[in-house]
């Protein structure tokens, strides 16, 4: 058996999950009208700059130069993100430090100090501060540019730059790190998946360490899939793989690949507007999502992470077979 939250229903008092791995789940997080003024907002930009990933997602990074004006110019933008970080994040982080059961959930929210910072560190920022605001519209300017309308001298000069880059980020996280911050900053997307859209069970990426998804519409009534899983681990290691892989479901029961960890759901989730799911991304943090079929208006929602500038300090990592970098390159 597993808790199922469909679309129909509304969940009046929020829901608080602390076994498999904490979460949160609430309705009405936005009204409906605000969630449709959200899509109609970024539906150009979303047709001109955003891109395909994991065969039917189009990903717009908040990064993005255009979508990044849209949320700083329009109030239900500003708003929503303010809500996300200012109310339900916190209380998310707050709650748990206090009423978490879980060893390791316990010790780590309390062993940090969370500063919450607007973007990740990036040398184009210590650049500015040199004056050197040239040279960084230049980097920018060659990053928001697909790579294969690069020139050879321009690749080059941005794969020197993204390795530096990196070296640094690793660093200002390190000293972080060894001051006892968790320095988090909000990465997020705006996506719309259509058919065949689907998330194989697994854990979000290493440097994650709260990750949200904020859906925006309900899917038609022919449609299935989009819905989101929670699972648990049946297996008695101590050990979690990032990404196990399994062969097909059952009931509630992931059958496993020969071999591979054996799971069950415990939850799933359909689509609606304003429904809001927040878990912290444990290395045990096993979530997936149910392949989309029938769909003509798609599945909107925002998914994002407070996120680690690196993977030293993460919870992610504690407990797991395997790293899973973060794709930093995703939010240029
Ligand atoms: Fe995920």
């Amino acid at each position: 058996m597993f808790t199922h939250i469909t679309s129909d229903e509304t969940i009046e008092v929020p829901i608080w999950v602390e076994d498999p791995f904490p979460a949160f789940i609430a309705d009405n997080v936005i009204s409906e009208e605000s969630c449709n003024e959200l899509i109609s907002s970024v539906k150009p930009l979303v047709k001109k700059h955003s891109f395909l990933m994991h065969g039917g997602r189009n990903f717009l990074p908040n990064t993005a130069i255009e979508f990044s004006e849209l949320i700083s110019k329009t109030e239900i933008w500003r708003s929503t993100i303010s809500r996300l970080n200012n109310i339900y994040s916190k209380n998310f982080i707050n709650h748990f430090k206090e009423k978490s059961q879980n060893k390791l959930v316990k010790k780590w929210l309390n062993s940090k100090k969370f500063k919450f910072t607007n973007s990740i560190y990036n040398l184009r920022s210590f650049l500015i501060r040199f004056r050197m605001k040239f040279v960084s519209n230049k980097i920018k300017s060659y990053q928001s540019k697909q790579v294969s309308s690069l020139n050879a001298k321009a690749l080059l000069f941005v794969g020197v730059y993204s390795l530096i880059n990196s070296l640094y980020r690793i660093i200002r996280s390190l000293a972080d790190n060894i001051s006892g911050y968790c320095n988090l900053t909000l990465l997020y997307d705006y996506s719309v998946s259509y058919d065949g859209y689907y998330r194989e069970v697994h854990r979000d990426s290493d440097s994650r360490s709260i990750v949200f998804l904020l859906f925006l519409n309900s899917l038609e009534t022919q449609s299935s899939g989009g819905s989101f899983g929670l699972y648990k681990s049946l297996n008695k290691s101590n050990l979690f793989q990032p990404q196990p892989d399994y062969s097909e479901e059952e009931g509630n029961l992931v059958e496993p690949t020969k071999g591979k960890m054996e799971k069950c759901k415990t939850h799933l989730i359909e689509p609606k507007a304003g429904r809001l799911i927040i878990f912290l991304n444990t290395s045990y943090a096993y979530h997936s999502v149910q392949k989309l079929k029938n769909t003509k208006i798609g599945n909107h929602f925002i998914y994002g992470g407070y996120t680690l500038p690196s993977n030293f300090g993460s919870i992610a990592r504690k407990r797991t077979t395997k790293n899973l970098p973060t794709e930093f390159n995703l939010y240029r």
